[in-house]
């Protein structure tokens, strides 16, 4: 196969920005949602290299073109693979399998078959982007079985794969009808990251009982020779540009803007998440209705302003929630709000990075209480902005980031009692005791960041495999 001209590839489903299509027929291009995006384009804006992914609309071939400086390859879906590879098999099987069953996963064969015509695709468009003993770095569960198929098109290159989101514990896993196709997938690549140390154990467990590999520690060893690496990589943000954003007096203005027009409370609560069942919208937001409905917090001195951005809108777990977060948003604010007093302000919608970093600095205390998240972004967000050492976060043990964040006021999003007690907790904490935490949670934030994270991740995968050499690492 013909090889191209790029040192460094970087695959994930989502290129970083969405085709949008106006209703006049214009189109424009807008910052893809989520995490992923959020935390690698810092990374490929100072490494430079070629960008493949899906650029979020159905049946259009588009060519490889820059944007913002950096070099994107679209990769088409067609309407059908949008409704079988991603929001079937990627985000109705794998993203709640992956997510602790907190909501019940579907398995049809159809679907499964997209995928791998799916991931297919993508592995071609590496095989012909890449140049010569290039390194390839592939993200997320939308294409687990890229390592494999690419390293079989492309054996020269240096292939590391990232999964953003939880990897199950093995009683979960084994589901999926297609458990050893994705774990055979994932040992295409010489390096596997995951987010927690758990994680990567839970992989290395599974290959040794499910495809029946050697292993040791974090190493596996493949019958041909060559050995895959399974470690932890806990990600981050760009700290210090989001500190920088958070200093401008625009943003400045702003949050004292936002204060205002929420009548100037007390204090102002703030979720943001993206709409997804995952994230423990429906706990926090009765948690708070019933702060304020007990008496514990009056409404004329607190706030909860919610940020939902729109995601993945025609699978049916997200219309239900929608419908469900409207009603409940509805219900608190019919039953406690007084004229002029809304406690909850609900924003179904997805705003600038300013705009974020106004809500942050405008918020008391940040809640953020997912069921199960890999990372979650915001946290770190959240703590980056907050160069004041003013604020407090709320953040659920089942986040990843709750192993980095200490300082935070750490809940079990299950436990309503609990939950209320500990955001009654942050509130009412002393200037002192807040700054001692968010100190804390800065010194964390902004030494371990995204360029930290690439670069530990990339130096591993450069040496974990010299492409010249058969095996490395010796048992
Ligand atoms: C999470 C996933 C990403 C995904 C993002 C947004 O962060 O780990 O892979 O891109 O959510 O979801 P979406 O389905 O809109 O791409």
């Amino acid at each position: 196969m013909a090889t191209g001209t790029a040192d460094f590839v970087v695959i994930a489903n989502r290129l970083p920005v969405d085709r949008i299509t106006a209703p006049d027929g214009s189109t424009m291009w807008r910052t893809s949602p989520g995490g992923l995006v959020t935390a690698l384009e810092p990374v490929m804006r100072r490494n430079g290299g070629a960008w493949i992914g899906w650029h979020g609309a159905a049946d259009e071939n588009l060519k490889p073109f820059e944007h913002n400086g950096l070099h994107l390859v679209p990769v088409p879906l067609s309407d059908d693979e949008i409704a079988e590879y991603y929001e079937g098999f990627s985000n109705s099987t794998l993203w709640p399998l992956y997510h602790d069953v907190v909501a019940p996963p579907e398995f049809h064969r159809e679907w499964w078959d997209a995928y791998v015509r799916v991931n297919r695709r993508f592995a071609e468009q590496a095989a012909k982007v890449a140049k010569p003993d290039a390194v390839v770095w592939v993200q997320d569960y939308q294409l687990q079985l890229v390592p494999t198929m690419l390293r079989e098109l492309r054996p020269d290159l240096r292939i590391g794969f990232f999964l953003h989101i939880p990897f199950p514990p093995a009683e979960l896993f084994q589901q999926l009808p297609w458990r050893r196709q994705i774990l055979e997938g994932l040992l295409g690549a010489d390096l596997v990251g995951f987010q927690m140390p758990g994680a990567a154990q839970n992989f290395v467990r599974l290959v040794r009982q499910r495809v029946g590999h050697k292993t040791h520690r974090d190493m596996i060893y493949l019958p041909d020779g060559r050995t895959v690496l399974a470690q932890a990589y806990p990600i981050s943000i760009d700290a210090a540009g989001f500190e920088e954003l958070a200093r401008t007096p625009e943003v400045i203005a702003r949050a004292a803007e936002i204060r205002e027009s929420l009548g100037s409370p007390k204090t102002m609560l703030l979720g943001i998440d993206r709409l997804d069942y995952t994230k423990g919208l429906r706990q926090r937001l009765r948690a708070f209705g019933e702060l304020i409905s007990d008496g514990s917090l009056h409404v004329d001195d607190a706030v909860f302003v919610q940020v939902a951005t729109p995601s993945r809108e025609r699978v049916d777990q997200y219309k239900i929630l929608r419908d469900d977060i409207n009603r409940l948003v509805g219900r608190i604010n019919g039953d406690v709000a007084r004229i002029g007093q809304q406690p909850v302000t609900y924003l179904h919608a997805s705003y600038p990075r300013s705009e974020m970093a106004a809500l942050y600095r405008a918020a008391d205390v940040m809640v953020v209480t997912p069921l199960r998240d890999g990372m979650n972004l915001v946290a770190k967000e959240y703590v980056a902005c907050r160069y004041d050492d003013r604020g407090a976060l709320v953040l659920s043990e089942f986040a990843g980031a709750a192993s980095e964040l200490k300082g935070a006021y750490q809940v079990n999003p299950h436990d309503i009692n609990g939950m209320k007690s500990m955001m009654l907790e942050a509130i009412n904490a002393s200037p002192r005791e807040k700054a001692r935490r968010m100190k804390a949670m800065r010194k964390q934030v902004m030494e371990n960041d995204i360029d930290l994270w690439a670069s530990n991740f990339l130096r591993e995968l450069t040496s974990v495999r010299d492409p010249h050499a058969k095996n490395p690492r010796p048992v």
